[in-house]
């Protein structure tokens, strides 16, 4: 399992909330009249801030499995509640939120089932649940391949791929489902993206052998010295939902 306590510090200094989905997350809450608010797998609670910015709501709860990333959530000031438990037994009652949300916590998770079923059973009748993810295609596009051979089988070994992920909402229950994908701006991948990669922003880093990451980091500060920038990235999500 991989150890966010350990890296609570500088996950919360290298990476920020929204993305091309928050979109589709406030669309979806609005649709279900959201008032009560799960988010699984908060972390440091960054994609609260930017769900709560745009959309406050009666009741908001952030639950993780690690105290460290909670403990850097509940420093936010937020109007919510921060709950340590797994996503897997969720410790609510039935049918207790209009929506529940998750960004980039399921391929933690190796049997996705329970989770589902979870959601299921805490939400109301209507309610929506969401998943964010990103697709194989999108990681086999990934600019990172250039610099990181075992980038793209690190994650297609861990993230479901999209389908997946709609099946499971199906069989746990969820009547109507459906896929939004989305895109941001490209952006350059210069200095500033560099030190996000040097800090192992996304835990894909922290898997590649220390051999290949410093390797791929080296050339990657030679090309971004060279040109000021290695090319773009345009970052693409996936927005998996259910309504029960
Ligand atoms: C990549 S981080 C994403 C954090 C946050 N959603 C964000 O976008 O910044 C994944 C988070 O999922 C949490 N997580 C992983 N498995 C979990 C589980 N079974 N139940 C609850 N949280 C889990 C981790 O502790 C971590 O905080």
């Amino acid at each position: 399992m991989f150890d966010y306590d350990a890296v609570a510090k500088r996950y919360d200094q290298h990476r920020k909330g929204g993305g091309p989905f928050m979109s589709s997350l406030l669309a979806l809450a609005d649709a279900a009249g959201a008032e009560q608010v799960l988010e699984l797998g908060t972390g440091t609670g960054n994609n609260a801030c930017a769900f709560l910015d745009a959309r406050p709501v009666r009741c908001f709860v952030g639950l993780d499995q690690s105290m460290g990333m909670l403990v850097r959530a509940a420093k936010k000031g937020l109007s919510a509640h921060w709950i340590r438990g797994n996503a897997v037994a969720l410790p609510f009652v039935n049918r207790s939120f209009d929506f529940l949300f998750s960004v980039l916590m399921l391929h933690h998770i190796r049997d996705i089932m329970p989770v589902m079923q979870e959601c299921y059973r805490v939400a109301r009748t209507g309610g929506y649940t969401a998943f964010i993810t990103a697709s194989h295609d999108f990681i086999d596009r990934h600019p990172m391949n250039r610099y990181f051979p075992s980038f793209a089988a690190i994650d297609k070994e861990r993230f479901q791929d999209v389908p997946q992920i709609e099946e499971a909402l199906r069989n746990a229950g969820f009547g109507e489902t459906g896929q939004i994908h989305a895109k941001r701006d490209p952006e350059p991948i210069d200095e500033h993206y560099l030190d996000k990669v040097a800090h192992r922003f996304i835990s894909t880093f922290d898997l590649i052998p220390d051999h290949e990451f410093y390797a791929g980091l080296n050339r990657l500060r030679h090309d971004i010295s060279v040109d000021g920038c290695a090319g773009t990235m345009q970052w693409e999500s996936v927005t998996i939902w259910g309504r029960k």
